[in-house]
């Protein structure tokens, strides 16, 4: 067994992989991410993903037609918005960091809260939600019925005489699971798959690092780099909340709507993650670890973008994580070297270009004369 994973990986390698004492540990190991998960109710075709490209671009899916999914999920940005803070429905604001959606299609909980827990429920909620999409349900429905390309295509993949939205969410829940890292172009995969030369020296030691002395596996693991669980790591609220009214009334209402006691919402000055999805004090904080795959291309980092680089991420958790964190983080002390490998690694984990989209043609909403015909 030994010798067969050393003619795989080259001697080097393989020392690297035995030397991982988080590994010992039973963290699941990082590794190339499979085909992502497909729900039975939902099956792949290429029409259906087709469709759901359209109207992931679609403006129609949203209140008054400026805010489709791509609105805040740009593909030159990293499939979010690039700032710290994502931007709201026009005359809103945003609360939290825009996540990329490249490689959601393998998380089984949504959001920083993680509470949405499949594509299909997260984009009904994305298109709806007050601060995001603020569309209603029927008024968008009829909107798709008002544009002939559409019944056609519905009719094509669901089979429907009229376009239904919640179809609309599976298509584009279908086209999402094909935004997804390519294997071949990442330096890590290619090197676990037996090119030793894919990741730099730099990177080796950074990945000897990642899986020992400075613990990210146990945390960042598995094919996703997550495990998909929540912690509060003490990340620093995000200034704009201080310094913006407008934020700071998002801040509050989201408290309010999501149901927190009066003190709390007297208080409003921090995001309180998990806690409003499970209301227990002791989640309070707690993000869900987000995947480290494509970080090159999706920074800034954190539920609220507080941190720009992945040189100031590696700074922060040499610190010991921030003030506050109960996620059991301590100090590492790494040295100047040791935090460039690190960063080296986590940069080894993106696709070398990125995965970039253009905008598809949009079909045309039909005439008076054509509709009554
Ligand atoms: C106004 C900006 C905006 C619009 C419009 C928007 N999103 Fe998002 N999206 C965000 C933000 C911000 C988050 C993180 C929100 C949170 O955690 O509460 C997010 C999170 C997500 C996630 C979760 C990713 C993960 O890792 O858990 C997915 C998937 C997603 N959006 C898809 C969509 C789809 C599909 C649409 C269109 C139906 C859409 N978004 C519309 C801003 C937007
Ligand atoms: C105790 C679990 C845990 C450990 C250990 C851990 N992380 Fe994290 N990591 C998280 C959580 C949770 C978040 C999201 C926190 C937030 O947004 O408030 C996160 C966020 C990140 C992000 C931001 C990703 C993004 O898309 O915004 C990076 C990069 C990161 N961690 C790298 C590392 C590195 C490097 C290490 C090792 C030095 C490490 N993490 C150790 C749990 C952990």
């Amino acid at each position: 067994m030994t010798r067969h994973i050393t003619r795989i990986l080259g001697s080097t390698a393989l020392s690297a992989l035995l030397a991982l004492p988080a590994l010992a540990d039973s963290a699941p190991p990082l590794a190339t991410l499979p085909p992502p998960p497909v729900p039975a109710d939902n099956p792949m075709s290429e029409e259906k993903v087709e469709l759901g490209e359209k109207l992931f671009w679609d403006g129609r899916l949203s209140g008054n037609g400026s805010m489709p999914c791509s609105a805040c999920h740009l593909p030159d940005l990293g499939w979010g918005t690039g700032g710290a803070i994502s931007f709201g429905y026009p005359g809103t604001q945003h609360w939290r960091n825009s996540q990329t959606i490249l490689n959601s299609a393998y998380y089984d909980k949504l959001f920083w809260e993680g509470s949405a827990t499949s594509l299909e429920s997260q984009a009904k909620g994305a298109a709806g939600g007050a601060v995001a999409g603020n569309g209603d349900g029927s008024m968008m429905e009829m909107r798709l019925r008002f544009v002939p390309e559409y019944v056609a295509a519905f009719k094509d993949v669901f089979g429907t005489e009229w376009p239904q939205v919640a179809h609309a969410w599976d298509a584009i829940a279908a086209y999402e699971r094909t935004i997804v890292t390519d294997a071949t172009k990442v330096p890590f995969d290619r090197y676990l798959a037996g090119d030793t030369d894919a990741m730099s020296d730099a990177a080796k030691r950074g990945m000897e690092l990642f899986n020992g002395k400075a613990g990210c596996i146990s945390c960042h693991n598995g094919a996703l780099a997550s495990d998909q669980k929540f912690y509060d790591i003490g990340v620093p609220a995000a200034e704009e909340f201080e310094v913006d009214p407008l934020y700071q009334i998002t801040l509050r209402w989201e408290l309010y709507q999501k149901g927190v006691t009066e003190e709390l919402y007297r208080k409003g000055d921090d995001d309180l993650g998990l806690y409003h999805v499970t209301k227990r004090p002791d989640d309070k904080g707690k993000f869900r670890t987000p995947s480290l795959r494509e970080l090159r291309w999706t920074e800034p980092y954190m539920h609220n973008g507080a941190l720009w680089s992945l040189a100031d991420v590696v700074d922060f958790y040499d610190a010991g994580g921030g003030e506050g964190q109960t996620a059991g983080l301590q100090p590492l002390g790494l040295g100047d070297g040791e935090k460039a490998d690190l960063v080296a690694f986590l940069e080894a984990l993106s696709m070398e270009e990125p995965m970039l989209a253009e905008a598809p043609d949009l079909p045309e909403t039909a005439t008076w004369s054509e509709f009554l015909k």
